[in-house]
């Protein structure tokens, strides 16, 4: 039977995954919760001050949980503490599986594959504990970088959604991609034979 899990600390060689904390507020608003060049491609706004980061993070903490079908963690390199970006996995359906995808980074920490070592390693807790069977993101057409992390991490363009967000842009279209199960075994199977 499907049931949502505790949510773990994860690890990847060069990133830890953790639950944020209140005392993370300052941080996020210095590397990326005020960043407008990050806002530009979330929903959300910038935040203006560190109490709006703290404000942030009392959402996560109190709308956004495991029990109400949300992984919200905090992006750490190896050997800081300090959050550099936020990946969630959230809107999980216990009926039919499946769960959906949401990320942001650092300007400073973009380039260098963080993101796709974080997400890869989200969608190794996804599917290998949560047992999901599919996970989906979307992002801006204006958002290659976005897009581009979701097919390195073997996510499948699935087509677009036209109109679907009024953004800071006006009603604004998005690519679609996702991941089953099936693929992840795969692609997992063909990582081990390559090692
Ligand atoms: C999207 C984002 C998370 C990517 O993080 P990242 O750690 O830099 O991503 P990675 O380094 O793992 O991979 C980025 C890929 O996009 C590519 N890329 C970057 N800018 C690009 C552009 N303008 N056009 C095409 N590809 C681009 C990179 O070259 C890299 O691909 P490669 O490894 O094949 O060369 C980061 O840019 C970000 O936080 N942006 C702002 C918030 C955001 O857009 N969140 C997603 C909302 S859907």
């Amino acid at each position: 039977m499907f049931s949502l899990l505790p949510q773990e600390i994860l690890h990847t060689p060069r990133l830890t995954l953790r639950p944020f904390r209140m005392e993370d507020a300052e941080a996020n608003f210095q590397n990326w919760d005020s960043n407008p060049k990050v806002a530009e491609f979330m929903l959300w706004d910038p935040s203006k001050t560190v109490a709006d980061s703290r404000e942030r993070i009392g959402e996560f903490l109190r709308d956004y949980t495991p029990e109400q079908g949300f992984y919200v963690y905090a992006i750490t390199q190896a050997g800081s503490d300090e959050p550099i970006g936020c990946v969630m996995l959230g809107w999980i359906d216990s009926d039919h599986h499946s769960g959906e995808l949401v990320y942001m980074l650092s300007p400073a920490a973009q380039g260098k594959g963080y993101m796709t070592e974080a997400v890869s390693a989200l969608l190794d807790f996804a599917f290998g504990k949560l047992e999901l069977n599919r996970v989906q993101a979307d992002c801006f057409l204006r958002n290659p970088a976005s897009a581009r992390v979701m097919q390195k991490c073997g996510l499948l363009y699935e087509g677009i959604m036209r109109g679907l967000y009024l953004g800071k842009e006006g009603y604004e279209d998005l690519f679609v991609y996702a991941i089953l199960r099936s693929d992840w075994e795969f692609k997992k199977e063909r990582e081990s034979k390559h090692v």
